[in-house]
């Protein structure tokens, strides 16, 4: 296939996966692809003179993220939804397949394209306490993106991250304070903030409010959709929560033991899925399928 074509257009009409219809500003190519990945991680060696034993973390894994059209990533603990999101984000290289961003493959760009490049893909770690320095105001861990794309001066990074933290819910009296002074789920709106001011297309969340309280993991659930809404940002969201991928994606895909099993509208999965698996994880939920939505609202 060629890579800067999507699957499935035909005739000139195009239909995503989940029945939308064609928009010119969604055609070729998808933000976002990821082609027959795989990923194994080299392991201590048990014998002196053995082979070094691997572990596969992700198997032949095929994704494509389309503008305005949310794809959650829903796994058990150890399923490779973190290697997953290093790979997409280009923060280490795959054993196999490729990832591509907008059609390109990050792997062949050079330092300064590569960096240009990751203005447009974000990310937002799980950890809203360990992924801010401690020791750094949050006016320069803000804009710290900003900076490492070069050309902003001082004072429009601390303009932009004014800026950003407004977006989120934050005072700009946050500016000159440190991560120890706020909450969890304020930590997780400062390091959305940051993933925000690039003005990303994309944003790579791993797990964002798993460490959250769930009251709070709703009103940064919503924030997170609000954002989507004002500033056309779409989401690679990961979680082991089905009902969190419910709340913010159009599309679901299932990982199991590092390869996808399952993949469609949520609402499809919450219906009538397919793969034991799958069915494990709706049986878990703690509320009837049709009651997730209104849980987290
Ligand atoms: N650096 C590493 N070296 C060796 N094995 C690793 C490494 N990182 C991850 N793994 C293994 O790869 C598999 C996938 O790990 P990964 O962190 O991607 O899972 P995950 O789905 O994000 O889990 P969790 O929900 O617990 O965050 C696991 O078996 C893990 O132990
Ligand atoms: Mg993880």
């Amino acid at each position: 296939m060629n890579p800067g074509t999507p699957e499935n257009v035909t005739n000139n009409h195009y239909q995503t996966s989940a029945g939308g219809h064609f928009d010119p500003e969604n055609s070729a190519p998808p933000l976002l692809q990821v082609q027959g990945l795989a990923h194994r991680y080299a392991l201590p060696r048990t014998r002196l003179w053995g082979p070094r034993p691997q572990l596969t973390a992700l198997e032949d894994v095929h994704l494509s993220l389309h503008a305005g059209r949310s794809l959650g990533i829903v796994g058990a603990s150890g399923s490779g939804k973190s290697t997953l999101a290093r790979l997409v984000m280009a923060l280490e290289p795959p054993s196999s397949g490729r990832v591509l961003w907008a059609g390109q493959d990050p792997r062949q760009m050079g330092a300064a394209e590569l960096r240009r490049a990751r203005r447009h893909i974000q990310m937002v770690f799980q950890d809203p306490f360990g992924a801010l320095d401690p020791r750094q105001r949050i006016a320069r861990i803000v804009a710290e993106p900003l900076a490492a794309q070069g050309g902003a001066s001082r004072a429009e990074q601390r303009r932009r991250a004014a800026e950003v933290l407004e977006q989120v819910g934050l005072a700009t009296s946050a500016l000159d304070q440190y991560p120890h002074e706020f909450s969890g789920g304020q930590r997780q709106r400062i390091a959305i903030a940051r993933a925000l001011i690039t003005r990303p297309r994309v944003i790579v969340a791993d797990e964002p409010v798993s460490a959250l309280d769930v009251s709070v993991q709703a009103q940064v659930l919503n924030l997170m959709q609000q954002l989507a809404r004002d500033f056309g940002v779409t989401y690679l969201l990961i979680s082991h929560d089905l009902a969190v991928v419910h709340h913010l994606c159009d599309e679901v895909a299932v990982l199991h033991q590092g390869r996808i099993v399952e993949h469609g509208p949520p609402a499809r999965l919450f219906r009538s899925p397919a793969h034991s698996y799958t069915r494990a994880l709706v049986a878990a939920l703690p509320l009837a399928p049709g009651a997730v939505q209104t849980h987290l609202s």
